[in-house]
């Protein structure tokens, strides 16, 4: 999915800075200017000398210092009494929803949507813990000042950090949403590379310090694959909680379905998109439906399904990049918003929903240990089943043993970050990540 900026925090300068950050509380204006300093190259330097216990004391007391400070921002270090509020007597358990790349655009649609209650529902309160980079902070502090603004009765807490191990403590949810984008001249083995640093990091904090059945979103791409390095470094967390988001593909195939047989979108149904977020992806219309009828019933051109189609969808979030100037960021928060809904509310009988998923044991003989787009169902308790009664014809099958076989690439690419030893990079020309055009 998209991409919002994420800076790789692996150095001992980062280590130093987020003890300021991740205890930001009431402290803005000395962490914002302590943070000024802390950004000059020389200083970064001198911080590494902190974990030597030497020459940096005074800095060192004041990290201790402000480590004492409550996690959290603003007027949510408040102290609140849940019980004392008549009208959230009938509330649910505050939930912990971690979020990555919470500085970028994607995030600033998606989490006030969180703290208004249209995901989780008008009786559930929860906390974000926001993750963002050094290089983010700023507008981290300015997200969650927005955040405060904006008086959401839901919303409890909200923390900022960019320390994963401290974010992502006894998180339920896990949107992870920050990834680099590709720069100019970078080659796809590259940014699998970077980004999935990224995520097997995330995997280990996750593993570490989350809930031991956190729900995982992996939104930043190339999704597929870093949802499979993240659950590979967090083996202590179910491998069937990580998704990545291939909702907004499903939506986007549902839109385009609608616009050719002149009806609304609600009345188009149980489509799946099959494999990985790229333009191998495959939207069925084989198994689809637009008024409950089979969609090749509805629409008899079968070239313009082959053909136009599939490749207005696989190539949709490219287009957008090339109108906007930038990745998708409201439909990408608006599908998060469905993807969740999806598990946290019983799939409507007879409908299915996609999600990039393990495809460990998969009924439909797709290759095991890749995170593959397939149809699920839900009963609402966040959790999912895949869906058996789906047909294959030639076309749509041999369509998916070519999104598998760019994810069996990918998958060997990043070897060395998924504990499977020496990685061999042999992606196919012929495909493309998301965006690339
Ligand atoms: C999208 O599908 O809109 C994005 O994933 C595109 C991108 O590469 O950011």
């Amino acid at each position: 999915m998209a991409v919002a900026e994420l800076t790789p925090s692996s150095s001992s300068y980062t280590k130093t800075a987020l003890h300021y950050s991740s205890q930001f509380s009431y402290v803005s204006a000395r962490v914002s200017s302590r943070r000024r300093v802390y950004l000059k190259p020389q200083i970064s330097r001198i911080s590494c000398s902190v974990t030597s216990n030497e020459v940096q004391a005074p800095v060192a007391a004041k990290t201790v210092e402000l480590k004492k400070k409550p996690d959290c921002f603003g007027v949510f270090c408040l102290t609140y009494d849940l019980k004392a509020e008549d009208e959230t007597k009938s509330w649910k358990k505050l939930i912990n929803i971690a979020v990555s790349g919470a500085a970028g655009m994607i995030s600033n649609h998606l989490l006030f949507k969180l703290a208004s209650g249209e995901v989780f529902g008008p009786d559930q309160p929860i906390a974000l813990k926001l993750l963002g980079s050094e290089r983010s902070f700023q507008a981290l502090e300015g997200v969650a000042m927005e955040l405060e603004d904006s008086l959401f009765p839901l919303l409890r807490e909200v923390s900022i950090g960019i320390d994963p191990y401290e974010v992502f403590q006894d998180a339920e949810w896990a949107l992870l949403i920050g990834a680099k984008p590709r720069g100019p001249g970078m080659e796809r083995a590259d940014l699998l590379d970077i980004n999935g640093q990224i995520f097997a990091e995330q995997g280990k904090a996750l593993n570490a310090v989350a809930s031991r059945n956190v729900k995982v979103m992996v939104v930043g791409n190339p999704c597929n694959t870093n949802a499979l390095i993240c659950l590979k470094n967090a083996p202590d967390i179910p491998a069937k909680n990580f998704h990545a988001l291939t909702r907004l593909d499903e939506n986007r195939a549902k839109c385009q379905l609608a616009l050719k047989a002149g009806v609304f979108y609600d009345q188009v149904s149980n489509v799946t998109i099959w494999g990985n977020h790229s333009t191998t992806q495959v939207p069925d219309f084989l198994n689809a439906k637009i008024n409950g009828l089979p969609v090749k019933e509805v629409i008899k051109d079968t070239k313009w399904l082959e053909e136009e189609f599939t490749e207005k969808v696989q190539k949709r979030g490219g287009v957008l990049i090339q109108k906007w100037g930038r990745s998708s960021a409201a439909s990408t928060a608006v599908s998060i918003v469905d993807a969740i809904r999806s598990l946290v509310t019983p799939t409507p009988e007879g409908d299915w929903f996609s999600s990039g998923v393990y495809t460990a044991g998969n009924p439909y003989g797709i290759a095991d240990g890749i995170v593959f787009s397939m149809p699920c169902r839900s009963k609402g308790d966040g959790d999912y089943e895949l869906v058996k009664d789906v047909i294959f014809d030639d076309y749509l099958w041999s369509r998916i043993k070519k999104t598998e076989a760019e994810l069996l690439a990918e998958k060997k690419c990043v070897a060395h970050l998924t504990g499977e030893g020496i990685a061999v990079c042999d992606l196919p020309g012929d495909t493309m990540l998301p965006g690339e055009m």
